[in-house]
């Protein structure tokens, strides 16, 4: 079943658990950005505020590092509710050593490329993970638009996984609106985050259920 991920980074910070208490029908993951100032130009928060959602939702957490040196950080991310934690490709100069030290920590793991860099370069560690994220726009800020190349990457990605009979869970992330839904989705997408398209809404849970019905389609 495909899965919808909304990105708490287009959430209002004064009213996050309400917020999030919004979408906690329509969507299956809570996706949770993290940003430091140095991998991406901008700073969204830490784990404490992560970790003040625990227990104030059912959904899970799916937490995205754009962080440099993520080994660092990794524990501090990892809570009862903590799904996925995926680290970027770029900011990981010893990545199979990552992607066990996320396996070690109970969770799911999950890397992520930026749109410049090439799904080819996963080749070697795409049984080890549990989660591939083609970012769609580069990071750093929610309501960017859709890069379409993505899509090209995304086939390439499912191609690979059939071929060689993997099991890894296809994510994307960035401009995904009900207009690009279908399009994203026929490419080969399992789970779909969306900031600004759910959160920017006049109804968060309604938006959700708009994207269900394509999604299931
Ligand atoms: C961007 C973040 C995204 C962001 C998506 O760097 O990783 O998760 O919240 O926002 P939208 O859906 O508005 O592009
Ligand atoms: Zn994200």
């Amino acid at each position: 079943m495909k899965q919808l991920a909304p990105s708490i980074l287009s959430a209002d910070f004064g009213h996050l658990a309400q917020d999030v208490s919004r979408v906690e029908e329509g969507a299956q993951l809570l996706h949770i950005d993290i940003m430091d100032g140095h991998f991406v130009p901008n700073i969204s928060f830490g784990p404490a505020v992560m970790k003040a959602l625990v227990g104030r939702t059912n959904l899970p957490f799916d937490v995205h590092l754009m962080i440099e040196n993520p080994d660092a950080y990794l524990e501090s991310f990892v809570t009862a509710q903590t799904a996925y934690v995926t680290v970027h490709q770029e900011a990981c100069p010893h990545l199979h050593r990552t992607i066990q030290h996320i396996k070690g920590c109970g969770v799911k793991a999950g890397v992520a490329i930026n749109p410049a860099t090439p799904v080819s370069i996963l080749q070697p560690i795409l049984g080890d993970l549990d989660l591939v994220l083609i970012m769609s726009v580069n990071p750093g800020f929610g309501g960017q638009k859709f890069i379409d190349f993505s899509l090209d990457k995304i086939r390439e990605l499912d191609t690979i996984r059939n071929d060689a009979g993997l099991a890894f869970a296809i994510e994307v992330d960035g401009g995904i609106s009900l207009q690009n839904a279908a399009a994203v989705s026929s490419a080969g997408v399992d789970i779909f985050v969306a900031g600004s398209s759910v959160f920017g809404a006049e109804d968060p849970g309604a938006a959700c259920g708009a994207f269900q019905k394509i999604l299931g389609e």
